[in-house]
């Protein structure tokens, strides 16, 4: 196992009408932004909810938040929270509003022009401090309500690049599966596929002998599969949305990544889709992902094995017909959840993948994954199996 530092600070209010523990977190006296999406909470009651838990604190909304959060609403919604002096963030919705918050809180605090804290390491890592941030999620999937990250797009210059600063972890996340009963099928699959994802990244690299994460991440996964087509057919499961909702959380607040070697190169091929052809997040996952581990298997062979025999139950056969069989799964699952995991379902032709190879250089991902090999070519090989 690496040695590792980990830092989770953030506070969990798990269940049933915890939103009303929002009022022992936030200051009485603070001056409070409420920052949200298209409107999903004003219909399904969380913004009320909130509302009444804030109780007479001075509060403002900042509500358009889009999927993907735009650079140039956020800054709006800076400038509108340095124009009212509040002191506390309240993010009430998906990753999106969560990411765009993060980003809120550190360009109201940050001196010059706040698109280098996503353009450049080095500014985001020398921030010197945001505005607190809390979180009432209403979609498990990104595992941002833990986490000090947030993936920004700017549509203007296509570009969609991310930001970590240990300023803006959430200071607490609300995390209540039923504000998840009225999210759209195509939303609740989305979230099923980022977070497993998100545990691939971090489990399929190579071994290090670290039992315990291995040991989770595998959890994580087994859970999905098992109560993921749960809440796609019974949307009001309680307890198949709150596993959903924990494993999500838990697939990204720092956990299971401790200690071990990081992938993520299916997250940065699948950014560069978002940003060209406007595909959700987690839809890139599923098409990138399955072709990944197939141009990985050599450098991934035992963690290959392993997610094969413990996640899969797959024992017999030869090692290439083990990972065969195992990254097979992995594209049914994402397929059987609804995830189409072709360009083409997307009706994107194979014609625009040099489009896609040209961002990636642009933004340097030209060294990705655990070993830091994964070329603009090999980038180029997996989009093209996946076409
Ligand atoms: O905007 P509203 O009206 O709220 O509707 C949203 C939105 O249209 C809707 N929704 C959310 N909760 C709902 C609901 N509708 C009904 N009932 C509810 N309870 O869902 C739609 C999508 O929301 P969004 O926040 O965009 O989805 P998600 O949580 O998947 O976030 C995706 C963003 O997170 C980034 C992605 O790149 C993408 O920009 N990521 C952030 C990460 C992080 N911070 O660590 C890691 C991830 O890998 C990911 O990159
Ligand atoms: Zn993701």
């Amino acid at each position: 196992m690496f040695n590792f530092n980990l830092h989770a600070p953030t506070k969990v209010l798990f269940g049933k009408d915890q939103i009303a523990g929002i009022a022992a977190e936030i200051p009485a006296e603070a001056r409070v932004l409420i920052t949200y999406g298209g409107g999903s909470i004003k219909r399904n009651g969380v913004l009320d909810a909130v509302r009444k838990a804030l109780g007479d604190r001075v509060v403002f909304e900042f509500g358009g938040i889009e999927p993907n959060p735009d650079y140039a609403t956020l800054m709006n919604a800076a400038n509108l929270g340095l124009e009212k002096q509040v002191d506390f963030l309240l993010a009430v919705g998906g990753g999106s509003v969560a990411d765009g918050t993060k980003f809120i809180a550190a360009a109201m605090r940050f001196k010059g022009d706040a698109w280098e804290i996503l353009a450049k390491r080095s500014v985001a890592a020398s921030l010197e401090s945001a505005v607190p941030i809390g979180v009432v999620l209403t979609l498990p999937a990104t595992g941002s309500e833990m986490n000090a990250g947030a993936v920004i797009s700017r549509r203007e210059t296509g570009d969609k690049l991310d930001f970590h600063s240990a300023h803006v972890f959430p200071r607490f996340a609300v995390l209540d599966p039923v504000t998840t009963f009225t999210l759209p099928e195509r939303q609740t699959i989305n979230g099923v596929v980022d977070a497993f994802v998100h545990t691939t990244e971090q489990y399929l690299t190579y071994p290090v002998n670290a039992k315990v994460q291995d040991r989770m991440a595998e959890g994580i996964l087994l859970t999905l599969i098992e109560d993921g087509p749960k809440v796609l057919a019974h949307p009001e499961d309680y307890d198949a949305r709150a596993n959903v909702m924990w494993a999500a959380t838990m697939a990204l607040n720092g956990f299971i990544g401790a200690g071990v070697p990081q992938d993520w190169a299916t997250h940065m091929v699948g950014h560069e889709l978002t940003a060209m052809h406007g595909l959700d997040h987690a839809q890139t996952l599923a098409i990138v992902l399955p072709s990944m581990l197939a141009a990985r298997r050599e450098q991934k062979r035992e963690k290959l094995l392993q997610y094969a025999e413990r996640v899969w139950n797959i024992r017999e056969g030869s090692e290439a017909e083990r990972i065969d069989a195992a990254i097979e799964a992995t594209r049914a699952f994402f397929e059987r959840m609804g995830a189409s995991t072709r360009l083409s379902g997307y009706g994107i032709d194979a014609s625009r993948i040099e489009d896609i190879v040209s961002k990636l250089e642009e933004h340097g991902m030209t060294a990705l994954g655990e070993h830091g090999d994964i070329t603009l070519d090999i980038s180029r090989k997996v989009l093209l199996a996946a076409a």
